[in-house]
């Protein structure tokens, strides 16, 4: 057995696996652990005698699951896959960390909630899901919850972005380069999430063998959809990410239909979250700069 202990990530190929990764080197966690960032060609975690032989040979702390089916859409077809794993992969990984003593962090979404709030969620409010996407989550928090107890910690996070693969940011960056104008919905609310913020506080939650349950994690905005493309744009062109501003309409979700429902509320209430770490309040506009700087590079 490797004489470093491990800090598992599932899912390493996925926007938060590649930022869990680039951070760790400057993470005081390096200095105790060693990172194991497993793609989904190296780790399936559908496949239960999979997890098993790849967590064998080591001492594993923590199992970090980034790995998700995030297809929101798509999910409304393919349900059993969405549920393979975001439930069942996820119960297969707290079975292992359970057989093998570790903690094991379970990321999750703000789509656990129906969005008739309008205040933030906070962790104990009750959920509803519109979708089979935010239902297969759900039911990967429970099943989490339910094997590990207080081996386990489930952030909830919402509308994820970065530089790596796709995104919300990214796709606005293209469209801005290639249209003339946009169209973007207006009356869906919620809180723009950096995966850099998010992989820090998963870091944070790591280190504290001390916290488990459900936790929030977002960057604190309470913003639409269109008003999050602006700032992208006001950014974006001060970066020279882009050569010239464009027109950017704002449009109900109800002409922009899609096959899933989404939450038209979905801010979560993250004082649990900064009390425990101790953590300043997020400044979204601060972590929308630092994606966008990273781009510009
Ligand atoms: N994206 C958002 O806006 C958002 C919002 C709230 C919460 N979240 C949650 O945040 C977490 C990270 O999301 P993300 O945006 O980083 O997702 P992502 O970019 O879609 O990455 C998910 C990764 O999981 C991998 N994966 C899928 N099925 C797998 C399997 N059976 N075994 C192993 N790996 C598998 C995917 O690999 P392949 O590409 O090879 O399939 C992909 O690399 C997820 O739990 C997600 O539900 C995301």
């Amino acid at each position: 057995m490797a004489s470093q202990p491990v800090i598992v990530v599932t899912g390493a190929g996925g926007q938060l696996g590649k930022t869990l990764a680039q951070l760790w080197p400057q993470s005081a966690l390096s200095q105790i652990y060693q990172l194991l960032a497993l793609g989904s060609a190296e780790l399936d975690i559908c496949n239960s005698d999979a997890i098993a032989s790849a967590l064998a040979p080591h001492d594993v702390a923590v199992v970090i699951n980034a790995a998700a089916y995030t297809a929101v859409d798509k999910a409304e077809q393919e349900v059993e896959r969405a549920y393979a794993v975001n439930e069942t992969g996820a119960a297969n990984l707290a079975q292992c960390c359970q057989a093998n003593g570790a903690r094991m962090i379970q990321v999750s979404t703000d789509f656990v909630f129906d969005g008739q709030a309008n205040s933030p969620y906070k962790t104990d409010a009750n959920t509803g899901p519109l979708g089979v996407y935010g239902a297969s989550k759900l039911a990967g928090e429970q099943a989490v919850l339910n094997c590990l107890g207080e081996q386990a910690v489930v952030l909830r996070t919402s509308w994820l972005y970065s530089p790596f693969n796709s995104n919300f940011v990214l796709t606005m960056l293209r469209l801005m380069r290639e249209k003339e104008q946009l169209a973007v919905v207006d009356d869906q609310i919620g809180s723009p999430t950096s995966t850099f913020s998010l992989a820090d506080c998963i870091l944070a939650f790591t280190g504290r063998t001390d916290l488990n349950g459900v936790y929030h994690c977002c960057d604190g905005a309470e913003i639409s959809w269109c008003d999050f493309a602006r700032e992208i744009q006001v950014r974006a062109l001060t970066l020279d990410l882009l050569e010239r501003e464009i027109p950017i309409a704002a449009i109900p979700a109800s002409d922009y239909p899609t096959p899933a429902r989404r939450p038209a509320y979905s801010v979560l209430d993250i004082s649990a979250t900064l009390a425990d770490l101790d953590l300043p309040e997020p400044d979204w506009q601060q972590n929308l700069q630092r994606v966008l700087e990273h781009l510009a590079q």
